[in-house]
């Protein structure tokens, strides 16, 4: 642990209900890991359903005062919790690195994007503009009104442990809902640190609750999506979960938001900028070690292009350094968990006994720690081409022309974002609009802004988060139709 870490007032190791940091009501606890060491890093309770339907209640009850705050109310509460975040930037990176692995730099990069949601939305929540709609008949006039859903559900995954929260929770609290959150379990600090931000920031208790557990996961999901005290559920994880939620959730017709797995394609055109395409491929591959659901896991090199494009992506992979993410210079911390290196291996292995070449790394170095790869040769029987890798592979597979590159890109379930790289103005229209994803880069290989649409299409979820977009989610149309 780093003496930093140590001094930090914001590692709780309890959860968070009705602004109090609290226990489990069995008082069983589990232990949180640093995935780069397996040294404990601290405590937090393990919870179980009968904690999680207290803190239902509590933001239940709690739901009736904070809809009625006015949206300045709300607005000048966010931005105070968004100053305070930025202050306590480097405490909550340190966190963030010691339980997520990431390196410090990302780490705070991940402080800064999860900030940039809670200052996006206190400036949104003026904005839930309602309509008046011409009558069409004399003596009535028709207006719309937006309102709170209520009680929200959220379950959040490991990779961004803090910026998953906010682009959440600031939608829900600008739009005036109260909200349950159960954080992953490898890295429930980063979320607990935040609830108390949101204490110091003056966000009144009840409104931000927090279950953390282990070994309850699905019951407490289960319960969130079936209570109904609670009014909408938001999800980022798996697909298999989230169809899991979705069909829990039909019980209540629960409003969910889902942003599930991806199989994110990067075409490369022979027309391409091949040094731009290959920084592009860098930064959308290889960010938080392979470990995003926007990350691309199939890339796309068009003939000619091809054996210069891996040369050079080999080059600029042989230059990172993989290491503990508070180590100076390190790149690429570890992945999260044994699992994650399992899944690696075996799509490598199988990659290699179909055909692949290895053109750089292709070995597990030790613990969590797996070497950046390239694969070459990639075709499409092998499992990457179906299944996201979640971690450090570059699959390099080859194409003739735009009909086939569209084809192979769209042939999957998934349809999160979709990367290409192209000089030809023709080509970038047909092909940003054929591919079948929620968020295509033209020319980068980074989509995510706290002012732009997130979310995906096909299998890849339902719903939009950050933007003017994410804040509908959390709100209900009324219509009110007024004699006069
Ligand atoms: C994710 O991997 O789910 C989120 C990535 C991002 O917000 O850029």
């Amino acid at each position: 642990m780093t003496p930093q870490l140590k001094k930090t007032n914001l590692l709780k190791e309890a959860a968070f209900i009705n602004g109090k940091f609290v226990g489990a009501s069995t008082n069983q606890r589990f232990a949180v890991k640093d995935p780069a060491t397996g040294e404990v890093i601290g405590e937090v309770p393990e919870m179980d359903v009968t904690d999680c339907k207290k803190a239902i209640d509590v933001a239940s009850n709690t739901l009736k005062t904070w809809k009625k705050t006015t949206a300045k109310a709300r607005s000048d509460m966010l931005e105070r919790w968004y100053d305070l975040m930025i202050e306590n930037k480097e405490s909550l990176a340190q966190i963030l690195t010691a339980e997520n692995g990431k390196n410090l730099t990302e780490s705070r990069g991940e402080i800064e994007y999860g900030a940039s949601f809670i200052k996006w939305f206190a400036e949104e929540a003026r904005r839930a503009y309602g309509d008046v709609i011409p009558s069409p008949v004399a003596d009535k006039r028709l207006i719309v009104i937006q309102q709170p859903v209520g009680v929200v559900g959220i379950v959040t995954p490991w990779n961004f442990p803090n910026a998953m929260i906010t682009r959440k929770l600031g939608a829900a609290l600008a739009a005036g809902c109260t909200a349950v959150v159960k954080p992953a379990h490898e890295t429930p600090f980063s979320a607990l640190a935040l609830c108390e931000l949101a204490n110091q920031a003056g966000i009144p208790e009840g409104v931000i609750n927090m279950v953390t557990t282990q070994k309850h996961t699905k019951d407490i999901g289960k319960e969130m999506a079936e209570s109904e005290k609670v009014h909408k559920l938001s999800f980022t994880g798996s697909t298999g979960v989230g169809k899991l939620l979705m069909e829990q959730g039909a019980s209540t017709i629960k409003k969910i938001s889902l942003e599930l797995g991806g199989n994110a394609p990067f075409i490369v055109f022979n027309d391409a900028d091949v040094d731009a395409a290959v920084e592009g491929a860098i930064g959308s591959k290889f960010r938080n070690t392979g470990q995003t659901c926007v990350c691309s896991n199939r890339l796309l090199i068009q003939s000619g292009i091809y054996d210069e494009f891996a040369k050079k992506l080999v080059e600029r992979v042989k230059k990172f350094k993989v290491g503990h993410g508070f180590e100076e210079g390190v790149t690429h911390g570890p992945l999260i968990s044994e699992a994650a290196v399992e899944k690696v291996k075996r799509h490598v292995d199988d990659a290699v006994s179909k055909g692949a070449s290895i053109a750089q790394g292709g070995k597990h170095i030790k613990g969590n720690f797996y070497e950046p790869t390239v694969l070459l040769d990639m075709n499409t029987s092998m499992a990457i081409t179906t299944e996201e890798t979640f971690g450090p592979v570059a699959a390099l597979y080859k194409f003739s022309n735009e009909d086939e590159a569209i084809e192979l890109a769209n042939d999957t379930p998934f349809g999160l974002a979709g990367y290409f790289y192209s000089r030809d103005v023709g080509r970038i229209w047909r092909v940003a609009e054929a591919m079948e994803v929620g968020m295509v880069g033209v020319n980068c290989g980074s989509v995510s802004f706290e002012s732009a649409p997130f979310g995906g299409i096909k299998q890849s979820g339902l719903g939009r988060e950050g933007s003017k977009y994410g804040l509908e989610e959390y709100l209900e149309k009324k219509f009110i139709c007024m004699s006069i």
